[in-house]
């Protein structure tokens, strides 16, 4: 079955959780963006209209995440014809909720979507990836999540390097997004190329108390483990104005942890109620409020499911 046009939506991700790094990352259920699809008869992928960044993505397809990931699918499917897309972005650039990914994850779902879905979740992955590795370097920690949904480690950029970890029933977020661009390949300029032995141990015994806390439901348990990052987060906590003062102003206010969401300079504090998490928004838009730095506040939830679709 082939239709005329579709809709899909693929939801922000937090990945790495703190520590982690380039292994676990979280669908959330706000922001999403949502990419358009439709047929035309003309070959390849043509890029009708982008809302919502300001103008600053590129419009050429070869250059943009979601139309590498649309090219992608096409090529695979083997498709005669090509498709417009029309991207809307929800999610704020360069803001460390896997814009990239999004965008590559929503075009990817919405173009096999409008070819009948020929193609399984695992092909989708290696097109949303392609998409992702032209922005972020190929890494699948933003994409898994934002394709299959939930929380995952990710151990490679395969399908079958993917697990779903157990998502906490209770747990909820509290997300700010200073108004500062960190362009993900500057976050991972600043990292150390090599870690001791004593950081290491130190980082892997973190990362294995946070899947146990995943999977007890422990959530204090699991902000205290997302927040022992000794490795990632002291080299770029530079990069990120606010982070001891909200983490602070967070925890005050009955948060179990904060970080920084992937590559920054958004902070996520993670809550065991929605009234935990309005009380951390409202500290965390003080805290930038005196910084005298304008930034989005939210709170949200962990999305269980993935990127999905709908005929229009
Ligand atoms: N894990 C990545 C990082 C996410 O922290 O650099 C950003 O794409």
């Amino acid at each position: 079955m082939t239709l005329r046009a579709v809709e899909a939506v693929a939801h922000a991700t937090v990945a790495n959780l703190g520590v982690g790094f380039d292994i676990l990352g979280m669908a959330l259920q706000a922001p999403f963006d949502v990419v358009r699809a439709e047929r035309r008869p003309e070959q390849g992928v043509h890029i009708a209209a982008i809302t919502g960044d300001d103008g600053k993505l590129s419009r050429d397809p070869t250059c943009n995440t979601a139309g590498i990931a649309a090219a992608h699918v096409l090529r695979q499917i083997g498709a005669t014809d090509g498709v417009s897309l029309t991207v809307h972005k929800g999610l704020p650039l360069a803001s460390g909720l896997g814009s990239s990914a999004a965008s590559a994850v929503a075009a990817a779902v919405a173009v096999n979507a409008l070819f009948g879905e020929p193609l399984d979740r695992a092909a989708l992955l290696a097109a949303s990836l392609e998409g992702e590795a032209a922005v972020s370097g190929r890494h699948a920690d933003n994409v898994a999540p934002a394709l299959f949904g939930g929380i995952t480690l990710v151990l490679g950029t395969t399908a079958e390097a993917i697990y779903s970890l157990p998502l906490p029933s209770n747990l909820h977020l509290a997300l700010a997004t200073p108004a500062i661009a960190v362009p993900t390949a500057q976050a991972r300029a600043v990292l150390p190329q090599n870690v001791p032995l004593k950081a290491l141990i130190h980082q892997t015994a973190q990362v294995a108390l946070l899947v146990h806390a995943l999977h007890t439901g422990d959530l204090a348990l699991l902000g205290m483990a997302m927040e022992r990052d000794s490795v990632v987060e002291p080299a770029r906590a530079h990069l990120v104005p606010g982070l001891a003062e909200v983490r602070a102003a967070a925890r005050a206010q009955g948060a179990l942890g904060t970080i920084i969401s992937g590559a920054g300079p958004t902070l996520c504090s993670i809550c065991d109620s929605a009234a935990c998490a309005e009380r951390v928004a409202d500290a965390m838009r003080a805290v930038y409020a005196e910084l005298g730095l304008p930034a989005t506040v939210r709170t949200t939830r962990p999305a269980s499911r993935g990127a999905t679709w709908r005929a229009i």
